[in-house]
């Protein structure tokens, strides 16, 4: 059964890792879905990968640091498709790693910010009003573990925005409650994608060392494994949930 049938599914930085499976995942399960990103050739090719499987999509080119590349991905959605009833804001960067939070620079810290956290909010500030209208939609936004707790790793503007990320959709699940929209987060933990690239390419080792000694399940996620709760949250099944987070970690907030 296709859970999404004819649904429109809008997903930030959906060229690569969780956002792509997760564009997906939701074609699969019936859904149009919007690729959203920046990188053309990639978007493409995740189209063309939901088309080739009898699925449909449209790749438009996104930079959610930028309001007015946001309020065009929007208005081109509802020109395209009609309407939006599913958006998962999850583009995001890490930012600069081994770097105390007096280390980090006022680049640094703008430039996560931006995406991590203004681009949130803003995609959800041209999403909400197309709901409103429909009276109806659902919104995921990609938090972290690290929306929770605090790091080791010289990521402080990274652990900042995620957990800014967490009030946002707090805030925003509260204020559209009785208006038909449901708004939560997800926490995945340690998930293979780009993100993870080159803390696996230049220490590998040392990598696979913290995963085995802080994740309870002892292995990486895979994206998918992230995908299938977001739909989960986008379902029916999550009707009574709204403000909330979700963790899919390994157990690793748990310990
Ligand atoms: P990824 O690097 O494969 O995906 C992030 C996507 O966001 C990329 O496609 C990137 O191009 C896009 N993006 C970055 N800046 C953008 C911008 N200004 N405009 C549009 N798109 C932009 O990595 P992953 O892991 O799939 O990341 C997705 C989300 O999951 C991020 O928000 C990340 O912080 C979060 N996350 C990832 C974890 C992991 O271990 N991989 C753990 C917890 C959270």
């Amino acid at each position: 059964m296709e859970r999404f049938k004819d649904a429109v599914a809008v997903v930030t930085g959906a060229t690569s890792g969780i956002g792509k499976a997760a564009a997906i995942e939701w074609a699969r399960d019936g859904a149009r879905v919007v690729v959203a990103g920046r990188r053309k050739e990639k978007g493409d090719a995740v189209v063309s990968e939901i088309r080739d499987a009898g699925g449909e999509a449209v790749y438009i080119p996104t930079d959610v640091t930028n309001e007015g590349s946001i309020a065009s991905l929007i208005k081109q959605t509802i020109d395209h498709y009609g309407r939006i009833d599913c958006a998962f804001n999850n583009a995001g960067i890490p930012g600069e790693r081994m770097k105390s939070a007096a280390e980090q620079t006022m680049e640094d810290w703008n430039t996560v910010i931006a995406t991590n956290l203004t681009g949130v909010w803003l995609s959800m500030k041209y999403e909400i009003p197309e709901m409103l209208k429909a009276g109806k939609g659902v919104i995921i936004n990609t938090a972290s573990f690290f929306g929770m707790v605090g790091s080791d790793f010289g990521i402080a503007p990274y652990v900042a925005s995620k957990h800014g990320v967490i009030g946002l959709t707090k805030s925003a699940g509260v204020e559209y409650a009785r208006k038909g929209i449901r708004i939560n987060a997800i926490c995945p933990g340690y998930i293979l994608t780009e993100l993870v690239g080159p803390a696996l390419e230049t220490r590998r080792d040392q990598f696979m060392a913290t995963i085995d000694q802080r994740v309870p399940m002892g292995r990486i996620g895979e994206a998918r494994e992230i995908a299938r709760a977001v739909l989960w949250l986008a379902s029916d099944d999550a009707s009574y949930m709204t403000g909330q987070t979700l963790s899919v970690d390994g157990g690793v907030i748990s310990v």
